[in-house]
């Protein structure tokens, strides 16, 4: 089983392909924010990678990131990830200082939209 390294929380195993969004708020335990539900429009759901970044990507998450100008290296959105390979990442986008009144909408078992992959 694939394990993510959260920082700060510490190493959880994760069942193959589990959406990181959903292995971060019920392997975890964190904070996440999700705040669309996993649907690639918020960009809530960033985390940044310190190891094991995907070098694949989504093209929904690829356009949403580039419409919100993220562009710092690692930040990724964790719906748009599927938990295939070791990976660590650090939480930059929780409930926690936020004002917001919950994590975000329920977040279905597949990555939504229906993905198209591209490179990285
Ligand atoms: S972009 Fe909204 S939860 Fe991922």
């Amino acid at each position: 089983m694939p394990i993510l390294k959260v920082a700060g929380l510490g190493e959880f195993e994760v069942p193959p392909g589990k959406r990181l969004v959903k292995a971060l708020v019920e392997e975890a335990g964190s904070d996440q924010l999700h705040a669309c539900g996993g649907g690639a429009r918020c960009t809530t759901c960033r985390v940044r990678f310190t190891e094991g970044e995907p070098n694949r990507m989504t093209q929904a998450e690829r356009d949403v990131l580039a419409a919100r100008g993220v562009t710092e290296p690692g930040v990724r959105l964790s719906c748009q990830i599927a938990c295939d390979a070791d990976m660590t990442v650090e939480l930059i986008s929780r409930l926690e200082g936020s004002g917001r009144k919950d994590q975000g909408g329920a977040v279905a078992e597949n990555i939504e939209p229906e993905p198209v992959w591209t490179d990285r």
